[in-house]
């Protein structure tokens, strides 16, 4: 950018996350409407938060109420879509909290792209992978029914693409299993990569006998 500098921050990621004892990181729930993606975000954060995590959820309907009001659900738009919440996602990361972004993502490219804004291991990515007609039936917004009427173009597994994940890192299919299953599978994942307690900074302070 010309005539723009980057100022370095002098308090840094690490010392603002090390204030909380978490390791922060991006947990990104992709899939089809009515997959069930906020819903499983807003059980995951709500426990996380319960056990003392700094934490936030950013989802689509909100979202698209505030910061991009002015996009649609054209390609291109979604694209935007996706680079403005990866760029306010990361931010929230790197002012060390645990995020919790529940988005329909349709595009591998921009999912990628998102991941590519974070450190290795800091993107999680959840695809939650409720079949469409599943999806359809509960059609909790009654969009499906406007879709297939043709009131409403560029719907998602419609007449608007969903590219599959390829290498997402959690997959559940929220037909399968009960929301308690479902956040305990995140869970899981979350204490098999040591995230997001510090547990390093745990035991330093235990051994400080602070
Ligand atoms: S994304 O594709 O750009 O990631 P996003 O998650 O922000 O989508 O918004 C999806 C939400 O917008 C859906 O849950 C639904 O309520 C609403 N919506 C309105 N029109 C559409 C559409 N054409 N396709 C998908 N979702 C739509």
């Amino acid at each position: 950018m010309e005539n723009i500098a980057w100022h370095t921050h002098r308090v840094s990621k690490e010392a603002r996350s090390n204030l909380k004892s978490q390791k922060p990181c991006l947990i990104w729930f992709t899939g089809l409407s009515g997959s069930g993606k906020s819903t499983v975000a807003n059980a995951v954060d709500a426990l996380l938060h319960e056990q003392g995590y700094h934490t936030y959820v950013l989802d689509g309907d909100n979202v698209r109420h505030r910061l991009n009001k002015d996009l649609g659900f054209s390609d291109s738009d979604r694209v935007e879509n996706i680079r403005r919440i990866g760029e306010v996602s990361s931010l929230l990361v790197d002012a060390g909290l645990i995020v919790l972004s529940a988005f329909i993502s349709p595009f591998t490219s921009d999912r990628r792209m998102v991941r590519n804004m974070l450190p290795e291991g800091e993107f999680i990515e959840v695809f939650i992978n409720t079949p469409l007609d599943v999806c359809e039936q509960r059609d909790p917004k009654g969009l499906y029914q406007k879709a297939r009427a043709g009131e409403i173009v560029n719907f998602t597994g419609i007449d608007s693409r969903y590219d599959v994940p390829e290498n997402p890192e959690i997959v559940i299919n929220t037909a399968e299993m009960r929301l308690k299953e479902c956040t305990q599978v995140v869970l899981d994942y979350l204490v098999e990569k040591k995230l997001p307690r510090n547990s390093e900074l745990d035991e330093k302070t235990v051994g400080n006998g602070l």
